[in-house]
């Protein structure tokens, strides 16, 4: 195949281009870095497209922005891809604060230059698009919850494995960049249902891994585990630090792109995060990374949540599991962590 990935430097696109490589196929990526741009030097992806050009056998990244509608029609005119994974985005709900335009532009705007080119120049190709759990905005705070010692958890056995794709996405508060998310993902799904086109959307939940650029901003296992090892400290924002998400690692995101490509259901709608079993709190993670690093963590506490965050998240995964029984999670909440402390 000839695959194109948008967002190629950063931790979802990158793992993308690795197993795609990997397995043969052509790829080509889209990316100008603009994530040294939205969060400063830390964000800068610049060392994972190194590790990349050395790594890859057919890989040929360019640093196109895709708010570049006529660069990326030139592109597609020359290129006929098999396979879109869309990964570009500007991905931090506080940053999209400061910058709704560009936030806009990126997401929303960005998505649907890509789709548009796809119909264009070649409908037959399968689209994913990835997505957010923050197209639901607050909607899931609204899920009775109990308090436990380090974490909250769903208080009706009917909500244990958490929240599914029937949860609404609107009248709720998404944060700026959950709203953008929301125009890009509807206008993904119209682009399967109205034209047919082959697009998947995954909803994401926490989504992790080795290569991520962490920052305070956005990555929050990836920041974790940086400044455990840096002896920095670490800021809690709300919630007493027991609010939870369920984290899944960058290949088990990709195994499932891979799975929904070889058999397309067009406008299709999946959450997709580590579920019930790779889910826990902030003062768990820290936990789990102290016993790693064998080291105490310094923490402090803001009173004040971050706007629109969810308080506990867990990904229900029973639909994409349902369509797709072949795939599963290959990696556990514990090695995950184990290869994020280990790597550099
Ligand atoms: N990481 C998570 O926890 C998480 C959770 C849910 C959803 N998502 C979504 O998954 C996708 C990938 O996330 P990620 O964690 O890999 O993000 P990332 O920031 O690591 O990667 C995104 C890449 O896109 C590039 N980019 C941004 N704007 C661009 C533009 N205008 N033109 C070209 N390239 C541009 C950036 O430089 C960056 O390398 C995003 O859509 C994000 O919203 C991520």
């Amino acid at each position: 195949m000839k695959v194109l990935v948008t967002g190629s430097s950063g931790l979802i696109g990158s793992e993308a281009v690795t197993i795609l490589d990997g397995q043969g196929h052509e790829v080509w990526g889209v990316d100008n870095n603009q994530r040294r741009e939205f969060f400063g030097p830390q964000g800068d992806t610049t060392w994972n497209l190194e590790r990349l050009r050395q790594t890859t056998r057919s890989f040929h990244p360019t640093a196109m922005d895709i708010r570049d509608r006529s660069a990326l029609a030139d592109y597609f005119r020359s290129n006929r891809f098999d396979l879109i994974i869309h990964c570009a985005a500007q991905p931090s709900h506080d940053r999209a604060r400061d910058i709704p335009l560009v936030d806009f532009d990126v997401n929303a705007v960005g998505t649907l230059n890509l789709l548009e080119a796809t119909r264009q120049h070649c409908p037959e190709a399968v689209f994913i698009f990835m997505s957010t759990n923050k197209v639901y905005g607050d909607a899931p705070n609204e899920i009775p919850l109990q308090e436990m010692a380090t974490r909250w958890d769903y208080a009706r056995p009917e909500d244990f494995n958490g929240v599914s794709e029937e949860c609404r996405i609107d009248r709720t508060m998404h944060s700026v960049f959950g709203a953008s998310k929301v125009a890009a993902d509807i206008m993904a799904q119209e682009y399967g249902r109205y034209y047919g086109l082959k697009v998947g959307v995954f909803r994401g939940g926490c989504l992790t891994g080795e290569h991520h650029s962490g920052v305070q901003l956005h990555g929050f296992l990836s920041y974790l585990v940086k400044v455990a090892k840096a002896g920095e400290t670490y800021t809690i924002f709300g919630y007493k630090g027991k609010q939870v998400r369920d984290q899944i690692h960058s290949s088990d995101v990709v195994a499932a792109f891979l799975e929904f490509a070889a058999n397309p259901r067009p406008g299709e709608v999946y959450n997709l995060g580590g579920g019930r079993a790779n889910s826990a709190s902030i003062l768990e993670c820290i936990a789990k990374v102290e016993a790693l690093t064998h080291r105490k963590l310094g923490w402090r506490y803001d009173e004040a949540a971050r706007k629109g965050d969810h308080i506990c998240y867990i990904s229900d995964l029973a639909r994409f599991r349902s369509h797709y029984p072949n795939w599963k999670l290959n990696w556990s909440l514990d090695r995950i962590l184990e290869r994020m402390v280990n790597s550099v």
